[in-house]
């Protein structure tokens, strides 16, 4: 049945423009709601005045084009802790310090279950701060308040585990957890080995460290944190058991992407939409060339359902999170959920995109006041996310281009992963007008860029992903700030090259190679527009493996000549980070990066 506030959908131009509006405004047009295609689920989804998700839960999955050379970018899952990022509920958004407790633990572990977000992908019950006292027991370990947990942890770990589902604790690298319980501060060794004697799964390692008792000012020193998230990481290498270790200290630090398999990138999200903006800004923009798999952006649990935001909002909250591939930590009640919060929560085809197994975060292709596109490449051949999203308090049209998503060809199939409904196929670009604080959600399939052949430049090629810091990745030129083309020649140590790609590090492009070449090769380094000044690290990765990775390089070293095999590789990606020394501004150049491949 279509409501009043749901889309209706028309074609405007022989061009294949698309106009997505709320019905009774300026497109609409009853002759041309067929634009829908037969799976349409009826028009309830993907309201965005206040409507409901369309219950078509059992909707077939976009179809696939036949083509010649499908099977030529097979992704699959990677060993290690978080190949895809992780998904569950955590205790604080909702329960705080004061409602935490085992029957609460229980209930959402039963909840998860029942209402089909186990299903759904999501697995880790997180108990968060205040499941233990101000001290230790005689032996030294941490204690667990009898009050809250009169069973203790390892009961509540086995509940939960009995019900298919992983446990998650939190502790602290200081003296006392943010609500000055006791933290873990020189007994990270003992204190992990209790957690996976309890059996624990996942840790959640805070950054409290008060500087006295009565202030909430903390001891933020990078190398102390740097040792003491690290000595918790070892430690729980060391600890027997597979532990998902998530480092929360509350910005991003370079440091932190070695140590852990996700990493707080935000301060304490809440459930607001004034939060929002925020948090997509610095996660999904700065930082998504780090994310990867065992490698996660976290941008804060989850508000969706807490009682904040609209509907819509918390859409849109959801679905960012997953455009930038975001550990999916659900923050709520979950006993008491309503079905609105039900469907945002395990709506499978837009947790799909933040699973994928391509794993690569999402990136920002325009901006144009509050409103922005942003795509992400999936695993299936061809296929992309693609978010419009639209910050701004009025209804806005919001377009992109098949470029744009960095695909080739002239036509994509299209599905709106909100409504679960298949569009008619788009040309070129894509219009639609989306709401205020709302997104568009879809799954392109249209047609990866051409395999190299030959002896070619990969500034002639075209990317299927990058992720820059500052600005769009340059092409023939050194990167310069953030605008399009307004970066100087690209030179390294004096010597200056008519070729190559100019990146603002973190940066991460990747490339289809199908097989088809033997030989990257570049000379790499700090590009001269920085001076001496820049340091910057170059990592080489072949289907999610590391062909090569420099040590850090400063603006006053010479370049790096760099020639690795790719033989046999599908896809290769490059990334350049920024070295390790707080220093988030660098420039760099993969200058005269070159293919040697089969014609
Ligand atoms: C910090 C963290 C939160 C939560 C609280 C618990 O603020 O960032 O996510 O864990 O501590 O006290």
């Amino acid at each position: 049945m279509r409501t009043a506030m749901a889309f209706t959908l028309r074609s405007l131009t022989p061009l294949g423009i698309f106009c997505m509006v709320p019905l009774l405004s300026r497109c609409e047009s009853t002759a041309q709601l067929d634009a829908h295609s037969e799976d349409d689920a009826g028009g309830e989804g993907g309201a965005q005045e206040g409507g409901s998700t369309g219950g078509d839960d059992g909707d077939s999955e976009t179809e696939t084009p036949t083509s010649p050379v499908e099977g030529e970018f097979p992704v699959a899952a990677v060993a290690g802790p978080a190949p895809t990022p992780p998904m569950g509920w955590n205790s604080w958004n909702k329960l705080g310090c004061g409602r935490i407790s085992a029957s609460r633990v229980r209930e959402a572990a039963d909840a998860m279950v029942d209402s089909g977000m186990r299903e759904a992908g999501y697995q880790f019950i997180n108990i968060d701060d205040c499941w233990s006292t101000e001290e230790r027991t005689e032996e030294g370990l941490l204690a667990t308040d009898s009050k809250k947990f009169p069973d203790g942890i390892r009961v509540v770990a086995d509940y939960v585990h009995e019900k298919g589902l992983k446990i998650g604790i939190y502790s602290d690298r200081g003296n006392t957890t943010c609500a000055r319980r006791m933290a873990s501060r020189g007994n990270e060794v003992l204190d992990a080995k209790t957690f996976a004697d309890w059996g624990i799964d996942y840790l959640k390692y805070d950054n409290c460290d008060y500087v006295s008792d009565d202030s909430n000012g903390h001891n933020l020193d990078e190398d102390l944190m740097r040792t003491e998230f690290g000595l918790m990481s070892e430690a729980l290498k060391e600890s027997g058991r597979d532990i998902v270790y998530s480092v929360c200290a509350w910005r991003f630090y370079e440091w932190a992407v070695p140590l852990g398999s996700l990493w707080r990138t935000t301060n304490d999200i809440t459930d607001e939409w004034s939060s929002i903006g925020p948090i997509i800004e610095k996660n999904g923009v700065e930082l998504a060339a780090y994310a990867g798999p065992n490698q996660w952006n976290d941008p804060d649990m989850l508000e969706v359902g807490n009682g904040g935001m609209t509907s819509e909002e918390y859409r849109t909250h959801f679905g960012m999170w997953a455009m930038m591939s975001a550990p999916l930590i659900a923050g709520n009640d979950l006993s008491q959920m309503d079905q609105e919060t039900i469907d945002i929560l395990t709506n499978k085809e837009v947790i799909a995109v933040d699973q994928d197994l391509l794993a690569v975060q999402g990136v920002r292709v325009k901006k144009e006041g509050t409103t922005s596109v942003w795509v992400k490449p999936l695993g299936e051949f061809g296929a992309r996310a693609v978010a419009l999203l639209n910050q701004g308090n009025d209804v806005q049209d919001i377009s992109f281009t098949l470029r744009d998503a960095n695909l080739t060809g002239s036509s994509a199939k299209v599905r709106d992963l909100w409504r679960k409904s298949s569009l008619d196929d788009m040309k070129s670009d894509f219009t639609a007008r989306v709401a205020p604080h709302s997104m568009l959600m879809l799954k392109l399939v249209g047609h990866e860029p051409e395999l190299p052949s030959g002896n070619v430049q990969l500034s002639a090629m075209d990317w299927v992903y990058a992720a820059n810091a500052n600005g769009p990745v340059e092409k023939n030129q050194a990167n310069g700030s953030n605008a399009a083309d307004d970066g100087d020649r690209i030179s390294l140590d004096g010597t200056e090259y008519e070729t190559g790609l100019g990146v603002a590090p973190g940066s991460l492009l990747m490339y289809r190679l199908g097989k088809k070449c033997d030989r990257f090769r570049a000379d790499a380094g700090v590009d001269d527009q920085v001076g001496d000044s820049g340091s910057v690290a170059f990592q080489v990765i072949g289907d999610d493996k590391v062909l090569y990775q420099s040590d850090v390089v400063t603006g006053a070293d010479a370049p790096l000549e760099l020639n690795v095999d790719v033989t046999g590789i599908y896809r290769l990606k490059l990334r350049v980070t920024n070295g390790m020394d707080g220093n988030l501004k660098d420039i760099a150049s993969w200058a005269n990066a070159r293919l040697r491949c089969e014609d």
